[in-house]
């Protein structure tokens, strides 16, 4: 007897056909494709169940004549099973057990049946929230405002909440809406008018609290903030480098310097130079660049020296102590324009000479001993090389590593102490992040060893972006200095082609991080997902997609409604507008973005960025981070690279 099958066919809201080309995303579609991948990973796994996604409209024929009109139409052995929803999940599992005769696969699906009508029995509208999330504000003022009464269930409050969002959407993202048997999981008007009877003439619009303004200053205001940023800068200048902060932060940090050189060369040439010079001198001889040089003057830093044990490798210049990871390459862009922004060009050109081997020497490092599978792309060893600390980025890569050591352990308990004392804000993973350590510095900082059998690698979107536009400008340099420029903008070229080819994500229309140790991409919809915009990675039609996406989610592009854009979409459950990294404004990012933004034709919305980021700084001052709600600034205060490359924003309008 011929053994049962079943094959299930999703048809996306996607594709072409003779002139026409599906543009937008439709949100049920995303969710069905993310619930049905997961339902072949997990339950249906080892069944005899296959699964096809083909875009609807270069395939819509093939099931209109069978009744189905509206994607998402899924089809089980061809016949329609549900479109224009996201598809009863219990009732496909059900359906699919009867055809192949599965017990186990019916009963699951009855259990989740009555669960999902548990749910609907305790309340008849459930929404869920978080009050950070400005599609949720406008859904729950669209139901108030049209006299619709629901249950309101807060997920920063329960984590119970926040299970069900997944369970019933296969995401992390809010608002959800759960009524009359559908899931609705966006603040989508037209079908809350259908759901809820609402005629045209009875419905309540609600104002959404866009800002939509640009910030505009006077020549002088802007001299006044200018003058004030550069406060900042000289009061953390000593002895030829700059502090990020003089409080948290005592020591020369990687591309903070980098983007310190960038303010400096505004007003004091000289000084961007000797600041590059002092961060290089850090530079071990196999060309790495250290993520901090310790300043001698604070021997009680921790994590220090001896946490870090550089010397292991060999490689670092005498006299001079350094940690064991690196940080993003900016120092390239930053000094690019030193000719033309230094009234003595000479001196300029002089000092490009200097460095430029320095810098060729650092990118060649990456090219040649953090790129195991030669892909053109460089993998980061720790999540704190990406610059990001803290970002929901490295949750899942971290989460994989369940092994531990001693040493690990007694360097968690260790801050620990002196987070309690107060010394050290309090952080999560601090035993993970040494346990990554220990494996660096036991291999005496042997890359190529390291990189064989590493528990965290990574190749990130926003590393590889930095990278590949510095490696375009080293080209720049080198034309400008007379040494060879193709090198690098070949390098630059494979580098913008390997970022397409492996971290674009199509179907999302969003570039993702990829973890060489898990094999998987990192779905987390970050802001640092749309940094390739900056190094002009994809080409036209890419750029509309990422755009486009950049739109629908909740990063306050469309209406402006935020201080700046944040650093995670606002509507995941875990968005934390106060948490460095999960959430807050940067300014750095900002910075890369209004440039990103602005080559791919949104002027509006680049001046818009940069604006409100001088707005920022000059009403709640120079801060390490702002809440992109309240503005309130964060972390730091009177933060170098804020302070930098604020002056660079005022400088171009001062000229311009
Ligand atoms: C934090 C940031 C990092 C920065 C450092 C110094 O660790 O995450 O990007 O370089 O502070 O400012």
């Amino acid at each position: 007897m011929k053994k049962k099958t079943v094959k299930l066919t999703l048809y996306r809201y996607a594709g072409k056909f003779l002139f026409f080309r599906i543009k937008n995303r439709c949100q049920e579609c995303d969710i069905t494709y993310v619930i049905l991948q997961r339902l072949m990973a997990e339950q249906l796994h080892g069944k005899p169940v296959s699964l096809e996604i083909v875009p609807w409209l270069d395939n819509f024929w093939k099931v209109i004549w069978r009744g189905g009109w509206h994607a998402p139409i899924l089809t089980v052995n061809g016949k329609v099973f549900s479109q224009g929803k996201v598809p009863d999940i219990p009732k496909l599992l059900s359906t699919i057990g009867k055809i192949l005769n599965d017990t186990s696969l019916i009963q699951t699906g009855e259990v989740q049946l009555e669960k999902a009508a548990s749910l609907e029995i305790e309340s008849e509208i459930t929404v869920y929230f978080s009050p950070a999330c400005p599609h949720c504000r406008q859904l729950l003022s669209y139901l108030d405002g049209n006299g619709i009464k629901y249950l309101g269930r807060d997920v920063t409050k329960s984590e119970s909440a926040r299970n069900e969002v997944e369970r019933l959407t296969g995401r992390l993202a809010i608002p959800v809406i759960v009524a009359k048997g559908e899931i609705i999981s966006s603040f989508d008007r037209n079908r809350l008018k259908n759901l809820f009877g609402i005629s045209d003439d009875n419905e309540k619009v609600v104002k959404s609290d866009s800002r939509k303004i640009i910030p505009q200053f006077t020549d002088s205001q802007l001299r006044t903030i200018y003058q004030k940023a550069r406060n900042v800068l000289d009061n953390n200048w000593i002895e030829g480098w700059t502090m990020p902060s003089n409080r948290l932060y005592p020591h020369l940090w990687n591309w903070d310097s980098g983007f310190v050189s960038r303010g400096y060369l505004h007003y004091d040439p000289e000084r961007a130079y000797t600041e590059l010079r002092s961060l290089f001198r850090g530079q071990w001889s196999d060309g790495f660049l250290p993520h901090i040089i310790f300043n001698p003057e604070y021997t009680n830093h921790f994590p220090g020296p001896d946490y870090w044990k550089a010397d292991n490798s060999g490689k670092v210049p005498s006299g001079i102590f350094t940690s064991g990871i690196s940080q993003p390459p900016v120092h390239a862009t930053m000094i690019v324009d030193s000719a033309k922004l230094d009234p003595d060009k000479e001196r300029a050109l002089s000092f490009l000479n200097e460095i430029y081997p320095k810098l060729k020497k650092l990118h060649d490092y990456y090219f040649t001993e953090r790129d195991p599978h030669s892909e053109n792309l460089v993998s980061i060893v720790h999540p704190w090389e990406s610059g990001l600390d803290n970002a929901p980025l490295w949750d899942e890569p971290l989460a994989a590593i369940t092994n531990t050591s001693e040493w690990a352990l007694s360097m968690k308990n260790k801050y620990d102490e002196l987070a309690e004392q107060g010394k050290r804000p309090k952080r999560t993973y601090i035993e993970k992040y040494s346990y990554i350590i220990e494996n660096l510095y036991k291999n005496n900082y042997n890359w190529g060893k390291i990189l064989e059998n590493h528990p965290f690698l990574i190749q990130g979107v926003l590393f590889n972006s930095i990278f590949c536009k510095s490696e375009q400008d080293l080209g720049k340099i080198a034309e400008a200095i007379g040494y060879d420029a193709n090198i690098h903008y070949e390098r630059a070229d494979k580098v913008k082609k390997a970022i397409d080819k492996k971290l674009f994500d199509k179907n999302e229309g969003i570039y993702y991080n990829f973890d060489l140790v898990q094999q998987k991409h990192i779905k987390r919809d970050t802001i640092f997902s749309y940094m390739p915009l900056f190094a002009g990675i994809p080409d036209k039609n890419i750029g509309k997609v990422v755009l486009d996406s950049l739109r629908t989610h909740c990063f306050c592009i469309v209406d402006m409604d935020c201080v700046a854009i944040p650093s995670y979409d606002m509507c995941q459950v875990d968005f934390d507008g106060e948490f460095y990294w999960r959430g807050p404004v940067w300014v750095n990012i900002n910075w890369y973005l209004a440039q990103g933004v602005r080559q791919y034709g949104e002027a509006e919305l680049s001046e818009w960025i940069e604006n409100s980021l001088i707005a920022l700084a000059d009403r709640y001052g120079f801060y390490e981070y702002y809440d992109p709600d309240s503005g309130k600034g964060l972390g730091e205060k009177d933060f170098s690279w804020t302070a930098a490359l604020i002056i660079d924003l005022i400088a171009r309008r001062l000229v311009s």
